[in-house]
């Protein structure tokens, strides 16, 4: 069976999650945040007061974690954990945890399992450029980094979380230069992507714009 992929990467705060939940839901395909699946292990890590330097703990605990997509829920060990994984001390702390290569191969098998049993539309940094190679598309949203923290800062406001705006424009800061500067599959727009920066375009433009190439 032909599973139909789309790859959308790029960095936070780009708008990638909000556009891929809509065209998942215009196609009828699943959505797979694969930055959720890092959070998770992050979360778990901080949960069972795992030294974040310490990749061989963390290594272990990941080996001995389940992480599941039902109806637009994440499940960590069985449990919904959709808010948890979305406070600032998960954010500081994710970059770290996903730049370990063992982590990344657990979650890279779960990521290419799912798109063998089912077509999805995946968010992340490294779908188009590693897990999935040969997608059928190929996104890259990019937005300035201000415009990005922005965006963030609304999106947390509005979800009741206790966030300052500084605070949200080094975590992004922060990440950018971590996610992109790992050895191990780092953020990068893979060759035959399609590039959109999503700076002065609303939701449904963005989503439009894709909408065309994929039909
Ligand atoms: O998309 P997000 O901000 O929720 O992702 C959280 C972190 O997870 C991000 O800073 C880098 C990492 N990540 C990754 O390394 N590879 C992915 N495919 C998705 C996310």
């Amino acid at each position: 069976m032909n599973n139909l992929v789309i790859a959308v990467d790029g960095p936070a705060g780009a708008g990638k999650s909000t556009v891929a939940k809509i065209i998942a839901k215009k196609l009828n395909i699943n959505y797979i945040d694969t930055g959720a699946m890092y959070r998770a292990i992050t979360y778990k890590a901080i949960k069972e007061n795992i030294n974040i330097e310490d990749e061989k703990s963390l290594i272990e605990m990941a080996k001995n974690t389940q992480i599941d997509f039902k109806e637009n829920n994440i499940y960590l060990d069985g449990q919904i954990i959709n808010e948890e994984i979305r406070t600032l001390t998960v954010s500081s702390n994710v970059s770290k945890v996903a730049q370990i290569k063992e982590i990344r191969e657990i979650m890279v098998d779960l990521q290419r399992k799912m798109g063998q049993k089912y077509s999805v539309i995946m968010d992340g940094r490294d779908i188009g450029s590693y897990v999935f190679k040969d997608a059928d598309f190929k996104f890259y949203l990019t937005a300035g980094a201000n415009e990005r923290a922005n965006r963030r800062y609304k999106e947390l406001k509005e979800k009741g979380h206790d966030v300052k705006l500084d605070d949200i424009i080094k975590d992004i800061q922060n990440r950018d230069e971590i996610d992109s500067k790992r050895d191990f599959a780092p953020l990068v727009k893979a060759d035959d992507a399609i590039e959109i920066d999503t700076s002065n375009k609303n939701i449904d433009e963005v989503v439009n714009d894709i909408m065309k190439y994929i039909n």
